[in-house]
């Protein structure tokens, strides 16, 4: 951590800080240049996060150098995590696609959306039961009855399942139907769920918020992970830009970013990024192309007729080519469809 004094700091004010960092078991160094002071700091970082250095007289600027998040980031783990879902890895060598409609409706409409899932290449099924929506009028998911029609799903295809949960309270009862639990991206900084989510002993899904930057989506992880749950899986689902075009802007730069940044799989949902039926399979080519350890995306019997999101599912048509550019794709960038 770095301290940047003001032009008109005192030897008083700088004598006082390099006295509080000392006495809160720090060591303080400091170098005066022609027109400012800055102090070095070498020490318990979240220690002197509590001595209010930012307020004290004299002082410009605060900066901190090592990553607020620990657990998550790649400076203290040299291996990349691989998380398994009942069985299927996503991360390291692996490419992983997960497919499924974005809302579970009936068991038939499940059930085929899961066969075109397989007929994509996916190894794991998405399905929301309890869908967050932005209209309090629009369809709200299924609940409960939904996460059964999910279990139904696997046991006939084997396909396990990755479901949202958005509410704190609801997560046991979704755990103890899904293989992975999903957080969206309006719920990237809800804490308390984040909390129960990583005590809930089921790898996590975890969206990035569409506001929000990569420290923030990486610090949502530290939640998780604080708990003792490092299994754990990013995704960049589009952000929020000037841009109308697209429904949200896919910031493909992220993958990278943040891949060097944590140890954690960045997988890339290109549905609800473009918005759109015909942008998902060129959003999905970039995601794999640069790197992406899996896609997720939707699918839907009858798209039309779809209570969520029916105009960025995929058709029957679709299914092939995503199957083909993942594995195709996957093998160049040195990496296994799984
Ligand atoms: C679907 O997965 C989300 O619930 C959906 O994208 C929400 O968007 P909307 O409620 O604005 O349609
Ligand atoms: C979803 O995948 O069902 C979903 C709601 O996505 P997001 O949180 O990215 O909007």
């Amino acid at each position: 951590m770095v301290i940047v004094m003001a032009p008109g700091a005192t030897a008083d004010n700088i004598d006082a800080l390099v006295e509080l960092v000392t006495s809160a078991g720090g060591e303080a160094y400091v170098t005066r240049g022609v027109s400012r002071t800055i102090i070095g700091l070498v020490g318990d970082v979240e220690r002197f996060q509590d001595l209010g250095l930012a307020a004290k007289p004299g002082v410009s600027d605060v900066l901190r150098i090592s990553a607020p998040y620990k657990l998550v980031s790649r400076e203290n783990h040299d291996s990349r995590t691989v998380v398994s879902v009942r069985g299927v890895p996503i991360g390291g060598d692996n490419m992983t696609v997960i497919a499924g409609p974005c809302a579970v409706e009936t068991p038939e409409q499940t059930l085929e959306a899961a066969r075109m899932a397989r007929a994509a290449g996916a190894a794991l099924l998405r399905g929301g039961a309890y869908k967050p929506r932005t209209s309090p009028y629009a369809f709200q998911g299924l609940g409960e009855e939904g996460l059964k029609i999910l279990a139904d799903v696997r046991e006939k295809t084997g396909l396990p399942i990755v479901t949202e949960v958005v509410d704190a309270a609801d997560v046991e009862l979704v755990a103890s139907y899904a293989d992975m639990l999903q957080v969206g991206t309006r719920n990237m900084q809800n804490f308390a769920l984040l909390q129960a989510v990583g005590d809930a002993g089921k790898p996590v899904l975890l969206k990035r918020g569409m506001s929000a930057t990569i420290e923030e989506w990486l610090m949502a992880a530290e939640y998780i992970a604080q708990r003792g749950n490092l299994d754990i899986v990013l995704c960049e689902r589009g952000i929020r830009t000037f841009e109308k075009a697209t429904r949200n802007t896919l910031d493909i730069s992220a993958v990278p970013v943040a891949q060097n940044l944590t140890h954690l799989p960045v997988i890339v949902d290109p549905s609800h990024s473009g918005g759109k039926r015909d942008l998902v399979l060129p959003l999905s080519r970039a995601a794999i192309a640069i790197g992406a350890d899996g896609v997720i995306v939707d699918v839907h019997p009858s798209p039309e007729t779809a209570l969520c999101d029916g105009p960025q599912a995929l058709l029957e048509e679709d299914l092939a080519e995503l199957r083909d550019l993942s594995a195709t794709l996957a093998t160049l960038s040195g990496r296994t469809l799984t």
